[in-house]
């Protein structure tokens, strides 16, 4: 049976999914890897949902071979993964550890065997324990452990691998990590927050230096989280607070990268808390890129609230939710497209997109999962509304492949195209799954 194509997609677009190394992996003391941030901040009471870690996770760090034959099932041409630091420099300086970079060696191999697309992450927020206690992201020294640990690993993969993606999600990583203190490492200072975003970007100008020396050939770019903020209202206050929002979320990360500056307004915002910028730090931040790659799950609708952090107020809208209580809208994630295009011009990857629900547990091998369908199926619609508006988008890649840790929600919420039953670790492709197959296979948008 073919299926009808609604949206028939470019010729060479890729489709895949994603995951991150501290989400899956589990083995967390296995083959020599060091603790993370992460380790030591969800063994902290109080500070995940039932107290949940990624120290078994997924037992992907024993179960890859499976899991890439799910891959296969599904079809993927592309696997977007993430490499851990602590397993390839557990003491975030001085010796690599050989045995941390064979489980990735192996993967890469195995992938490339099933004909799928590796694109690697270098960091997707697992920082060496060791390093967070030298004063971590804020410290501007972590940047060139950063680039230490890129050069171990492009140069035992860059053979291999030529998609390369520097940091995921630095917003979250400062923001969550440093300012609301909501992931690891847990601290509650915006300066604190600022300044570990700015090693960030630093950290991935100096990665991208080491790699377009190792890799010559390399496709290197960066992963944002990336929303469409609209005011609340047509207030001007709330207009004028969603620009500030916009700024402090998508320009704050953009402008740096592509224009090689911070945006003046929101400079003027963070008054005192603004980071130490060095000479050359812009330019070094702001070298080209081959490709930005683009998270989107919701958009944001802002007002002015004087109690909120700079002023700043989320409000919610009528509308289909997911289990994270994010309103689903795809036509943020066109807007951005769209604008991403008009601003900034690069080409693009949806590096993640994808929703939780509470899925029930497999019956007879199958999941129903509708609703999560459905998610992927209207904002790849968007994502071809965006195509003939002339956007360069090259892929997409759903999150995620497995359900896994989501990190402050643990185990509680599922974002999966694939089921897993934690105590068994048994897998499940979800109705989802099967049906993102036959996109794949129809390489376009087809009926849910
Ligand atoms: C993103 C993260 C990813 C996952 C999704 C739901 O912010 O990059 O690891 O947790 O959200």
């Amino acid at each position: 049976m073919s299926d009808r194509v609604e949206a028939p997609f470019p010729d060479d677009f890729i489709w895949g999914a994603a995951t991150a190394s501290y989400q899956i992996e589990g083995a967390v003391a296995v083959d020599g890897r060091g603790p993370s941030i992460w380790d030591i901040f969800s063994h902290t009471p109080g500070k995940t949902v039932n107290g949940d870690t990624g120290d078994v996770a997924c037992d992907h760090y024993h179960r890859w071979r499976e899991d890439i034959g799910i891959m296969r099932e599904l079809g993927l041409q592309a696997y977007r993964f993430s490499i851990a630091w602590p397993r390839v420099i557990p003491n975030g300086r001085g010796p690599i550890n050989p045995a941390g970079l064979d489980f990735y060696d192996r993967l890469v191999d195995e992938l490339l065997a099933n004909d799928i697309q590796p694109f690697a992450t270098l960091y997707h927020w697992d920082l060496p324990q060791a390093l967070e206690d030298e004063g971590g992201w804020p410290h501007r020294q972590t940047a060139d452990r950063f680039a230490e640990y890129v050069d171990a690993v492009t140069r035992r993969l860059g053979d291999r691998v030529t998609h390369w993606i520097t940091l995921n999600e630095p917003w979250v990583a400062a923001m969550l990590g440093y300012y609301m203190g909501i992931h690891a490492p847990g601290r509650t200072s915006l300066a604190d927050g600022l300044a570990a975003a700015h090693t960030l970007l630093l950290g991935h100008g100096q990665a991208m230096e080491t790699i377009t020396a190792n890799v010559p050939a390399a496709e290197v770019g960066i992963t944002l989280n990336l929303s469409s903020v609209y005011p609340g209202t047509d207030k001007s206050q709330d207009v004028e607070a969603a620009r500030l929002a916009d700024g402090t979320l998508n320009r704050w990360f953009l402008d740096p990268l592509f224009k090689g500056s911070y945006p003046e307004d929101v400079v003027r915002a963070v008054g005192d808390a603004m980071p130490e910028v060095r000479d050359g730090d812009l330019n070094r931040i702001a070298q080209p890129v081959n490709f930005l790659g683009v998270n989107y799950y919701s958009p944001q609708y802002v007002v002015r609230d004087p109690n909120g952090p700079l002023g700043v107020g989320m409000v919610d809208r009528e509308g289909e939710h997911t289990a994270m209580g994010w309103l689903v809208q795809p036509e943020g994630l066109r807007d951005l497209l769209v604008r991403l295009n008009e601003d900034y011009g690069p080409a693009l990857y949806v590096t993640e997109n994808g929703a939780a629900y509470d899925d029930p547990p497999p019956t007879n091998g199958r999941v129903p999962d509708p609703r999560r369908a459905a998610y992927i199926h209207d904002h790849l619609l968007a994502c071809d509304e965006a195509i003939r508006n002339g956007v360069p988008l090259r892929g997409y890649f759903c999150w995620s492949l497995l359900d896994n840790f989501e990190w402050a929600e643990g185990y509680s919420k599922r974002f999966g195209i694939t089921f897993v039953d934690y105590p068994t670790e048994e897998r499940t492709i979800k109705e989802s799954g099967r049906w993102y197959r036959r996109v794949i296979d129809a390489n376009g948008v087809v009926p849910v």
